[in-house]
């Protein structure tokens, strides 16, 4: 779908340098047009569409009620299938970032994540939040999460391929076209398949993720759905919309 980059208030000269580093049109705000707006807000980079269907706005924030509710209520089965953080086997490699919120559940209890994202679009939106670690109010306790945050733009294939890097844990959450009748989840995906159209189903990256897994692979599915490349995981945990799938290394 076509993009184009967009600004509020003062952040004019922002947008113009993001739009030159994605070779995207700069149109105002108020221009119409046909497609989805990568707005430089006050905040926080947002997506927009601008059809008829509006979704709402979209951004990466780990400071939303959203994220501190998962946070307060113990992470949810990530934790659980990842493990405890443990001194000698913090290193995660979180292999399709998205809009982050699963590497930084990880990063707030300790883990050093490592995130990978192929969309330049929604690299600059992760780049412009971890960013915020220096920010000078920030609290303590937040910018060490996001100090912990590495985030690389490229594709997961190829950094799995050719990096010498081990890393004790590595996480896929590869998109699902159906995987939740949440309304919340849905306006995620619907943004996600807005931005990139119909990927593949990820099933390339569960062989090189378990070539440098130290401990295991760790691959979030719809509850429903079959295993990911047709692999029968070692052992999943169950919540209720979806499943983290563990594999253990060959
Ligand atoms: C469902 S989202 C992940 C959501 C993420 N777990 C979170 O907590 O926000 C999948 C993301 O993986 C990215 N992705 C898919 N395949 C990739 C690859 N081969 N390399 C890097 N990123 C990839 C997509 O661009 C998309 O942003």
């Amino acid at each position: 779908m076509k993009c184009a980059v967009s600004w509020e208030d003062s952040k004019r000269n922002e947008a113009a340098a993001l739009s030159q580093r994605l070779s995207l049109p700069l149109v105002e705000l108020s221009d119409t047009c046909d497609g989805l707006l990568l707005v430089v807000g006050l905040e926080n980079y947002y997506l927009k569409n601008t059809g008829k269907n509006d979704l709402g706005p979209l951004c990466v924030d780990f400071f939303s009620s959203r994220m501190k509710h998962r946070l307060k209520s113990g992470g949810g089965p990530l934790l659980k299938a990842v493990g405890p953080v443990k001194n000698d086997q913090r290193r995660v490699l979180d292999v399709t970032a998205g809009l982050g919120r699963d590497a930084y559940v990880l990063a707030s209890q300790g883990f050093e994540v490592t995130l990978l994202e192929r969309s330049s679009i929604l690299f600059e939106m992760l780049n412009q939040e971890i960013g915020k670690q220096f920010l000078d109010d920030l609290q303590e306790a937040d910018r060490a999460s996001l100090s912990k945050m590495k985030l690389i733009h490229i594709d997961a294939v190829d950094f799995m391929r050719s990096t010498e890097e081990k890393f004790d844990v590595v996480c896929l959450d590869p998109m699902f076209p159906e995987r939740s009748k949440s309304a919340k989840v849905k306006k995620d995906l619907q943004y996600l398949q807005l931005l990139h159209g119909v990927e593949d189903d990820g099933s390339a990256l569960l062989p090189l993720a378990r070539n440098i897994a130290i401990k295991k692979v760790v691959v979030k599915r719809p509850i429903h759905a079959p295993p990911l490349a047709g692999l029968v995981p070692n052992h999943s945990f169950k919540a209720k919309t979806l499943r983290l799938d563990v594999y253990l290394p060959p």
